[in-house]
């Protein structure tokens, strides 16, 4: 995409972390802009900072999980701006524990949130991007989508590879049929975000996770995210770029994702396993 001013940006998890600093960013190219989010309060409070800073932006209250809730957000910024031009699929959440620990509900949640939010997102909104004569969409995963093995944090990793699946293959489809319509994929490693209290919105019926090795993984998470994570604006400043030069992979942390391509490419050559580590370690 090359022209940005007075477009429309949809960020799904736009109140909080990444999703905010993305919004912000857009605001700054002269975008409007339309956050989706959950948690109202949060809603409310980031629609507010960025009209302050003289923004025009719209809240939605929206459950990415639920395709008419997303199909609602579709309706409300066609009624209010009439169009849509980049598409940030970016609501993500987080709980686990042992495998035989998780609860259905818990694997349930992360599924829905993360890769069928995904999924919704695109669904609904691709029809309206293809109306526009150059559009995007960017889908938020992670380095989990190349990197496994993190001790309490399969359902994650699963949700987030199931991402990089969906938007490798779309990316192909899209492409092969000369869409105006771009898509990439950002995979950070750990970024200053609310991340880890990403159980805050966990559904009433999802159990709190609680085994000792699983506090202690999201503990490492949140010291690696404060200590060595990158503020979300300097991921936004990489995601508009990518948009802009319209490339693929936006890789925030190159090294770890790089390192997870290659210690499973090291696997499947040799048949050596890979050695065990701990989140943040
Ligand atoms: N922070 C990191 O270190 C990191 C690393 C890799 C990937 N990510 C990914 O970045 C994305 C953004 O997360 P963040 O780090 O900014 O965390 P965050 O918790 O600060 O923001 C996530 C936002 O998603 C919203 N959300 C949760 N469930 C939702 C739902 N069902 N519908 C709509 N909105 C919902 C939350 O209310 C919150 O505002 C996620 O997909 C996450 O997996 C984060």
């Amino acid at each position: 995409m090359k022209s940005f001013k007075d477009k429309v940006a949809v960020v799904t998890g736009g109140a909080s972390g990444i999703g905010f600093a993305m919004a912000e960013r857009f605001s700054a190219e002269g975008m409007y802009v339309v956050i989706a989010d959950i948690e109202s309060s949060a809603l409310d409070t980031a629609v507010n900072r960025l009209r302050a800073l003289g923004s025009r932006v719209m809240g939605v209250q929206t459950d990415v999980s639920d395709a008419d809730s997303v199909g609602r957000l579709a309706d409300a910024t066609m009624e209010a701006f009439g169009r849509v031009d980049v598409l940030c699929n970016n609501a993500g959440v987080e709980t686990g524990g042992t495998f035989l620990g998780i609860p259905p509900r818990a694997w349930e949640w992360v599924m829905d949130v993360n890769f069928f939010g995904v999924l919704n997102g695109c669904r609904t909104f691709l029809p309206l991007l293809e109306q526009r004569d150059e559009a995007h969409i960017v889908n938020t995963a992670s380095v989990a989508a190349f990197a496994s093995g993190t001790a309490t944090m399969i359902p994650y990793c699963a949700s987030k590879m199931a991402i990089l699946g969906l938007t490798e293959s779309l990316e192909v489809e899209l492409r092969t049929a000369g869409s105006s319509v771009g898509i990439s994929l950002l995979a950070p490693g750990p970024v200053k975000t609310n991340m880890p209290k990403a159980e805050r919105n966990r559904p009433a019926d999802v159990p709190a996770a609680s085994e000792p090795g699983r506090l202690a993984t999201l503990e490492r998470l949140s010291r690696l995210a404060e200590e060595k994570g990158l503020e979300p604006s300097a991921v936004a400043d990489m995601v508009m770029s990518a948009i802009r030069a319209e490339e693929f992979f936006i890789l925030p942390h190159p090294e770890l994702a790089l390192a997870g391509v290659r210690k499973r490419l090291h696997w499947m050559e040799t048949g050596e396993p890979p050695v065990i580590r701990q989140a943040g370690t």
